[in-house]
């Protein structure tokens, strides 16, 4: 295993991305991580991150010196170098001007990290700080014009510092420099596959639940599928699924999910209708977060309650997945929304959470999912977040509201679909900005909802962008949806991409 230790750095899930695509099993934990848990951890190396600090600053992020001392190879990256630099006597200096974007790098071939890789190449740099002077024992393995130290290294203790971003795209050389650190340097094997991930989870959740009773959490989003189908071939009967539906869902979902889960996985299924219950918990309520924070808290509610009807069950199933866990702040960047599935949970929560896709990212879920022989309807699915339409109608959900928000959404998938271009763009949808304006219709003025359209390219929901869908497309959609959809005059399209935006509008 390789523990990748995050110093707050913006491309850090790409980096345990980058080591996950080499077939090497790895997690993220924070620097605040002690020594002894980094130890008991047991990794075959150790990779630093970026990050936003100044070495010298006050309060910045720092490592215990114990680190270099286990005989385990470390690579520190951008922040992770100068750490490294600083903490083993070498020094880190303040440029007067940063150097950003794709930048020349000369690399000395004959370094390991750098073993099959061509001596001029191009790299992502985005720093201020530089290191001046590698510490002792170190030699320099990479410069460019504005940096004398690009990389350096002590190959006889495997420490390895590099200034630039190996594991985004615009250092071409980067993923090549990351397989040359597990294969090379820290010497592991590149055996972890989604079929190795599925059986080890399969005996794990065997092992825990024994000859207990489980419940699901599941929605018929990609996740909580593929958790059920986990779990289920884990424990069988054993396991009871249970759908909540909400009223939050899309046209016509809760019915599919039914038929799906029922007829085609001969799983134990519950579907509770909850409608009444969510709308009216949500009545009055518009701020974003506290929606969430009251669909989650429900959401279990209702899982205890069908839980007590089953007699006693001690598990819970959840089909949360890794960016779910670093957004909601349990790593060292900052909040940013609270996912329903991890923040929202209520403190005197009574059942054991069993969260098997918990390491993984999206593209990871979905290649287990099909390991697993779900139907790939289903496994390609768009993602649909936990409160569902709640959070796409912005501000407070009503009933009327969900009704608007419902048809135009599902004209906008069909029209996608149409256009063959599904699997082409990530995530869309239609969101009702809660705004009214004026139009007109045959010879009457309209006082009416604007619905905005939502649709973008991205490989794991972190980052986005807004998806180019042509005009031709866009105007179909746009003149069906005021056609077709009752209280709406007005269609926009959203352009922004993520960062600054979020793909969901709450
Ligand atoms: P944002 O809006 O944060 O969304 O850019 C990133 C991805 O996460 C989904 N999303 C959620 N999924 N519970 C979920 O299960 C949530 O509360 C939630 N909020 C956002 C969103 O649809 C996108 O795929």
């Amino acid at each position: 295993m390789i523990l990748v230790i995050d110093f707050g750095g913006q491309y850090n899930q790409l980096i345990a991305r980058r080591v996950r695509e080499c077939g090497v099993y790895c997690e993220i934990v924070p620097y605040t991580c002690t020594l002894e848990q980094i130890k008991a951890k047991n990794p075959k190396g150790i990779i630093f991150t970026g990050g936003p600090n100044s070495v010298y600053g006050d309060d910045t992020p720092k490592i215990d010196p114990g680190v270099f001392e286990l005989g385990v190879p470390v690579l520190g990256i951008c922040y992770g170098h100068q750490l490294m630099t600083q903490t083993l006597g070498g020094r880190v200096e303040s440029a007067d001007v940063r150097e950003y974007g794709k930048t020349a790098v000369k690399l000395n071939k004959n370094n390991i990290l750098f073993k099959d890789i061509e001596e001029h190449n191009i790299s992502w740099m985005s720093h201020t700080d530089y290191v001046a002077e590698v510490p002792e024992g170190f030699v320099v393995t990479a410069d460019t014009s504005e940096c004398p130290v690009a990389g350096m290294a002590n190959d006889l203790r495997k420490l390895y510092g590099v200034q630039f971003h190996p594991e985004v795209e615009h250092t071409p050389f980067g993923r090549k420099m990351i397989s040359n650190f597990l294969f090379e340097v820290c010497g592991v094997k590149g055996d972890w596959t989604m079929s190795s991930f599925a059986q080890r989870k399969i005996a794990e959740i065997k092992e825990v639940v024994g000859d207990k009773k489980v419940l699901c959490a599941l929605s018929g989003g990609v996740d909580s599928s593929v958790a059920a189908v986990l779990v289920h071939k884990a424990v069988g009967k054993q396991l009871t699924c249970v759908f909540v539906d909400h009223g939050l869902l899309r046209k016509n979902e809760g019915d599919q999910v039914e038929t799906v889960f029922k007829e085609q996985f001969d799983m134990n299924l519950i579907r509770v209708n909850a409608a009444e219950r969510f709308l009216g918990r949500l009545a009055g309520v518009s701020d974003p977060e506290t929606k969430r924070k009251i669909i989650g808290e429900e959401f279990i509610r209702v899982f205890e309650e069908e839980s007590n009807k089953l007699g006693k069950v001690d598990f819970l199933v959840q089909g949360t997945i890794y960016p779910d866990v670093v957004e909601s702040g349990t790593s060292t960047s900052a909040t940013i929304k609270s996912h329903h599935n991890v923040g929202g949970l209520p403190e005197d929560m009574q059942l054991a959470l069993i969260e098997p896709l918990r390491e993984l990212f999206k593209d990871e879920v979905r290649a287990v999912g099909e390991e697993l022989g779900i139907p790939s309807a289903l496994v390609w699915r768009q993602p649909f977040p936990g409160p569902g339409l709640a959070i796409r109608v912005l501000g407070e959900v009503t009933q009327e509201k969900l009704v608007i928000t419902r048809e135009a959404d599902a004209i906008f998938r069909e029209e996608i679909a149409k256009a063959g271009l599904e699997r082409k763009i990530w995530q869309y949808f239609a969101c009702l900005p809660n705004i009214r304006s004026v139009g007109v219709m045959g010879d009457g003025r309209t006082y009416s909802h604007t619905v905005a359209l939502r649709a973008v390219t991205s490989s794991d929901g972190m980052t986005s962008d807004w998806a180019h869908i042509p005009f031709s497309v866009l105007d179909i959609i746009s003149r069906r949806i005021v056609n077709e959809v009752q209280g709406v005059n007005r269609i926009v399209y959203d352009i922004t991409s993520k960062p600054p935006a979020t793909i969901e509008w709450e």
